[in-house]
């Protein structure tokens, strides 16, 4: 891949691609727009792109039409949608077409910034070269990884339920396991990768003993959940996606927690924490043998809800 990743963003809205374009600019992206599906192919016909963005509802060419046409027609290009509130049989649809992830319109800069890192990392894991094929993770994880596979293989829906107990049993889903499943359950790897990154419950990076997500929806970011972010990454000494060297502490960022009401919210673990202040998430934090620090202790106020589902 280039060292500038190329993106062409597609959508019949201009604001949506300047947006995406001053959030990814500043991040080394080349951004490039296509008002619809039509345009987005005479572009694709025309030049090389790593990544295409895709709105699903437009005129003409919608965009599972478009996705279609990538998948036969350029299908070394990784695929993500940004779109509103879609179908549950649209997006079904589209993860079997193999798209990469996903973008709830309107998005946050933090989401769209995490969603193109984890895009190009994925694209550039697929290159040949960089094959991770011959990578291993230990035998009786393996072992037991196959069980659970061949337990779950012929029953219908089987592939979400295998992921989490592969997740269980690896503790997460780098490539490697994520072909080994793929492969046990004769499914398209493109596909198991797709559910994985939707699904923010499943995790491509070894997690530390506490895992803190925290939620950069719309909801949680007009509340102030980047100035909650920015102290925790500041306290922890590790940004979105990374775990502390001695494995205590990952962050996580994800695009809601189910809680909005209580925005801004974090979950460590298990807890929810809503109606978070940069001084109440570090107070938290520190009870959770997180770094202490000189802020005020957590108030009465700080609320913990159960986690749903
Ligand atoms: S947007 Fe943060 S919990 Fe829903």
């Amino acid at each position: 891949m280039a060292a500038e990743p190329r993106i062409l963003v597609v959508d019949d809205e201009p604001v949506v691609i300047r947006s995406a374009e001053r959030v990814l600019k500043n991040e080394g992206y080349r951004i490039e727009g296509a008002l619809g599906g039509r345009e987005a192919i005479l572009k694709m016909e025309q030049a090389e792109y790593d990544l295409v963005f895709t709105d699903l509802k437009m005129p003409e060419v919608d965009g599972i039409t478009l996705i279609r046409w990538i998948r036969n027609s350029k299908p070394g290009i990784g695929i993500v949608i940004i779109t509103g509130y879609p179908s549950q049989e649209t997006m079904k649809e589209a993860i079997e077409l193999g798209i990469i992830d996903y973008v709830p319109k309107p998005f946050t800069p933090s989401v769209l910034i995490d969603v193109a890192k984890r895009a190009v990392a994925w694209a550039e894991g697929r290159k040949p070269t960089e094959e991770k094929g011959n990578e291993e993770f230990p035998p009786a994880m393996a072992a037991e990884l196959d069980r659970v596979i061949r337990e779950f293989r012929h029953k219908p829906g089987c592939l979400i339920p295998v992921l989490q107990r592969a997740q269980e049993i690896v503790g997460y889903l780098p490539p490697v396991v994520q072909k080994r499943v793929a492969k046990g359950l004769n499914i398209p790897e493109a596909e198991v990768h797709s559910v994985v990154s939707f699904y923010s419950y499943f995790t491509m990076k070894p997690r530390g003993d506490h895992n803190i997500r925290i939620c950069l929806g719309t909801a949680c970011y007009v509340k102030g959940i980047e100035g909650v972010l920015g102290k925790v990454r500041e306290r922890i000494g590790i940004d979105i996606g990374q775990t502390t060297e001695d494995k205590k502490f990952s962050i996580e960022g994800v695009r809601c927690l189910g809680a909005c009401g209580l925005a801004p919210v974090m979950m460590i673990d298990q807890e929810t924490y809503g109606a978070l202040t940069p001084s109440k998430a570090l107070s938290i934090i520190s009870q959770y043998g997180g770094p202490a620090g000189s802020q005020a202790p957590a108030e009465e106020n700080d609320t913990v809800v159960e986690q749903e589902g």
